[in-house]
């Protein structure tokens, strides 16, 4: 896609974030205290630098896996379409498992991907985000974990993107756009 002239303005620094990290892993810990083996389950593409930095701070015996949800296009609308494009690896049933997302905006990702997860009968399934928008939720939903609550801007980094950009950045920042 093309991309109108921008500027990413930091809004959270990847010191913020990390310290997060830290804090939610305890938590997580404390959850899961009892479980033989998590099923850490990462939502791509955006969550991608998330679940890495987050498993790297449990200490939990955790299996990795990765499923692919769309609901954006390219661009910064939602829309209330979700797929899967990509399936988990795992069976789930009757197993603890944690879904790992970048950010919950409408909510309808998360809604439609923890319907799908649940219908296969886990023991325990929780939700973390790094990211909650609630001024844009269209679904009564929220994660059991989140890291930081922000208002309706549109951001990128750490694993965020703009039309597949910026998901490299080590810090969140939010799109401003420039004249020109
Ligand atoms: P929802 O279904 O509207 O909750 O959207 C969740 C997904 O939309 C997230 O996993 C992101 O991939 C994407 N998204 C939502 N807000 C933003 C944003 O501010 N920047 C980039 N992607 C976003
Ligand atoms: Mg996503």
């Amino acid at each position: 896609m093309s991309h109108p002239p921008y500027v990413i303005d930091q809004m959270i620094s990847a010191k913020s974030i990390a310290a997060r990290i830290e804090d939610l892993a305890r938590e997580i810990e404390t959850e899961f205290a009892a479980t033989d083996k998590l099923v850490v389950v990462g939502l791509l593409r955006g969550s991608f630098v998330f679940i890495a930095d987050l498993v790297r701070e449990l200490r939990l015996p955790v299996e990795v896996d990765f499923l692919e949800a769309s609901s954006y296009g390219d661009g910064t609308q939602s829309s209330r379409e979700v797929r899967i494009l990509k399936d988990l690896r795992a069976t789930i049933g009757g197993r603890d498992v944690l879904v790992v997302e970048d950010i919950v905006d409408t909510g309808h990702t998360l809604h439609h991907v923890t319907a799908l997860l649940n219908s296969r009968e886990p023991a325990k399934l929780k939700t973390v985000a790094l990211l909650d928008k609630p001024a844009r939720r269209e679904v009564d939903l929220r994660a059991d974990y989140i890291g930081f609550e922000i208002p309706d801007e549109f951001v990128v980094g750490y694993g965020i993107d703009y039309g597949q950009r910026d998901r490299n950045l080590p810090f969140i920042g939010k799109v401003r756009f420039t004249d020109g």
